[in-house]
């Protein structure tokens, strides 16, 4: 599947969520996932997000945020519209190390 990654954190443009054939995004407070067991591999959203946030998980390194976007996936909402970006999401795009302000 393709998972959602740190610099999506604060700045949740949303974008991705209109392309998904599936419907397989939940949305938290300042971060979205993908359902990896939803996820068919199709790849359109990943070009669609400004924050370049979302990577398939065959790419090295991504075990954590795979097994986060998992977890949350159950527990958060389905969201299938665009809606407006964070209001400083601009100031957050490409701030290392995100996670720490996650809002579970
Ligand atoms: Fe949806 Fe395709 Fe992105 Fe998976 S890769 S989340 S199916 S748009
Ligand atoms: Fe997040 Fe990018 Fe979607 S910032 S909400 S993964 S368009």
């Amino acid at each position: 599947p393709y998972v959602v990654t740190d610099n999506c954190i604060k700045c949740k443009y949303t974008d991705c969520v209109s392309v998904c054939p599936v419907d397989c995004f939940y949305e938290g407070e300042n971060f979205l996932v993908i359902h990896p067991d939803e996820c068919i591999d199709c790849g359109v959203c990943e070009p669609e997000c400004p924050a370049e946030a979302i990577k398939p998980d065959t790419e090295p390194g991504l075990e954590k945020w795979l097994t986060l976007n998992a977890e949350y996936a159950k527990v958060w909402p389905n969201i299938t519209e665009r809606r407006d970006p964070l209001p400083e999401a601009k100031e957050w795009d490409g701030v290392a190390d995100k996670l720490q302000y996650l809002s579970p």
